[in-house]
């Protein structure tokens, strides 16, 4: 076992994560722990844009965003949080500029700026430009720059180094965050990290779902440590599906698409979301659009041999607009489905895409470890992160624009506590749950598949989890997860070696997803309304004198503990929700 000692330590080297490093280790000294090499971080996944009220195209402000945040989120937002990521979106795009990112122009040389779902100018009157991108290659841009920038600080970065455990110690009768164990791909060798703050920038869990957007590797790392020492989980029910995956696939096709102005139709080639939301059309929120999709394919109105996706309509747009700001996208649905999106309509259906959930923290990142007491070192930015900026459903565009704001806030305060904090040793043997868990799989000759297991728990989500639940549903949902827990116990792995060992690691990663699917679901039983991403057959409306209120879960030895938390509201009272 290696041990090393920093002042701060980074899991993950995602937007967040770099974002992170680039304040903290211009401050004190960093290490970044990613399981991936950086720049294959899911951030280069986002396609779109990051949003900002820059007025560069029409008039815009970051009231009106705040404003279109809240209500996206189907009032479930911490509004406090809200304002300030709205208010500082403006300098988080600016200092991107400013490290190099290459954004599309103006004619003017300006910043350009498109519209995407649920943004708005006077509250709702119309679609506005607020989306600031690099193509349909947004995330990637924001990925490498920040990279460069890391780089050229002297960041220092432990690629392929797996973060399976989080250390605390407790003085004076106060747990304190003590560092991380890990574990180094290329080796097999265990890592015990000593830091006085550590940020959590690890990612989504959309591999909890068969269906999804996410790439292989978005599997709940960070949540499920944090929940398995004892952490909540804050709104862990509310998970967007994003409305244009690829048929079948589930690969982000970009709203942008229907930003540039791309149509939705069903079989009968109508524009249905005329009827669904009269003003916003295909740029309502996210939520709505892909329940008006499930309900076109439900109503029987779907296309293809089995009815079970709606079209994307692009032909009506200028290729050579298309190739100007949607290349990657339409090479995906030529590449995948071989399907031509200048002259045909793309097969699309909802993916799931974003946790809207995760690991409670302030408005400086620090993590929660109840309704309101900060664990002192623990930091959290990004998808792990609930601030809650995002409420029942996030915006597009918002997410670059979370990672960048609060993954700045994130390094900037773990920095300062590391700048005053004392040390505080590490716990007597830290590593020896770690070592235990992975020798315990290692080891056993016979059993369980991952593989088999994995398929199993993202299909009864598919199934049962998804943009329609209902108390039967999600009963089912919840029993097979826990047969499926049970059988987890007799896991087993093929290789037994100790280099690039990745079928360890994707069983631990097992045991995370099935940790927060249990999670997903149980929460989505208490949640006896219908609010955003969370849509309830059996409650179909809204209840704010029940629910307007945060969930947090905690892991008790009897399974899922479920306790609440009342939103923070500071201007908007909550309305119906029309787009
Ligand atoms: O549709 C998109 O480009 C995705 C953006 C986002 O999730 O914010």
């Amino acid at each position: 076992m290696q041990t090393h000692k920093y002042d701060v330590v980074i899991v993950g080297a995602g937007g967040a994560g770099m974002r992170a490093a680039l304040e903290s280790g211009q401050r004190v000294r960093t290490a970044v722990l990613t399981k991936l090499y950086p720049t294959r971080s899911h951030t280069g996944a986002a396609q779109g844009g990051m949003c900002a009220a820059l007025a560069n195209v029409e008039e815009d402000n970051w009231e009106w965003h705040t404003f279109d945040t809240v209500k996206g989120g189907d009032f479930l937002v911490d509004q406090d949080a809200a304002e300030v990521m709205a208010k500082e979106a403006i300098d988080a795009v600016l200092d991107l500029e400013k490290m190099g990112l290459p954004f599309n122009r103006t004619p003017d040389g300006l910043i350009d700026q498109r519209r995407f779902g649920g943004h708005t100018r006077k509250h709702g009157e119309a679609a506005v430009r607020r989306s600031c991108y690099a193509a349909d290659r947004t995330g990637h841009m924001i990925l490498q720059t920040l990279y460069q920038q890391c780089i050229k600080h002297g960041v220092e970065f432990y690629n392929e180094f797996y973060v399976l455990d989080l250390l605390f110690t407790e003085v004076d009768g106060v747990r304190r965050t003590a560092g991380v164990v890990a574990y180094e791909l290329a080796t097999g060798e265990i890592h015990v990290f000593q830091a006085k703050a550590v940020v959590f920038a690890t990612g989504g869990a959309g591999k909890v779902y068969k269906t999804t957007s996410n790439a292989h590797t978005l599997t709940g790392d960070g949540m499920a440590i944090a929940f398995r020492r004892g952490l909540p989980l804050e709104d862990m029910e509310f998970f967007q599906f994003h409305p244009t995956g690829l048929a079948g696939l589930g690969i982000l096709l970009s709203e942008a698409a229907r930003g540039e102005g791309a149509i939705l139709r069903n079989s009968e080639g109508e524009r249905f979301m005329e009827r669904y939301a009269p003003t916003l059309k295909d740029l309502a929120p996210r939520d709505v659009v892909a329940r008006a999709m499930a309900n076109e394919v439900r109503e029987g109105r779907g296309c293809g041999p089995d009815k079970d996706y709606v079209l994307l309509d692009l032909t009506h747009l200028e290729p050579a607009h298309i190739d100007a700001k949607l290349p990657d996208i339409t090479e995906f649905a030529r590449t995948y489905l071989g399907v031509e999106p200048y002259t045909e309509p793309v097969p699309v259906f909802p993916t799931a895409h974003y946790a809207m959930g995760g690991m409670p923290t302030t408005v400086d990142a620090e993590v929660l470890a109840d309704n309101s007491q900060v664990l002192p070192g623990l930091y959290a930015a990004g998808e792990v992160a609930c601030v809650s900026v995002h409420g029942a459903n996030r915006l597009g565009t918002n997410s670059l624009l979370d990672i960048n704001v609060f993954g700045r806030r994130a390094g900037l305060a773990a920095a300062a506590f590391a700048s005053r904090a004392p040390w505080v040793e590490l716990p007597s043997s830290p590593a020896d749950e770690t070592v235990a868990q992975l020798e315990g799989i290692r080891d056993r000759s016979d059993g369980e598949r991952v593989a088999v297991i994995r398929r199993e728990l993202q299909e009864t989500m598919d199934a049962n989890a998804q943009v329609f639940r209902s108390e039967a549903t999600l009963k089912q949902a919840l029993s097979d997860i826990q047969a499926l827990k049970a059988r987890y116990q007799n896991i087993a792995v093929q290789d037994k070696g100790r280099r690039f060992n990745t079928d360890l690691l994707e069983a631990v990663e097992l045991g995370f997803l099935l940790d927060l699917a249990e999670v997903i679901v149980v929460g989505a039983m208490e949640r006896k309304e219908s609010r955003g991403g969370h849509f309830r057959e059996d409650y179909q409306n809204r209840d704010d004198v029940n629910y307007m209120r945060h969930t947090m879960a905690y892991r008790t030895g009897e399974g899922v503990r479920l306790d609440f938390k009342p939103v923070v509201v500071t201007r908007y009272q909550p309305m119906e929700r029309t787009f």
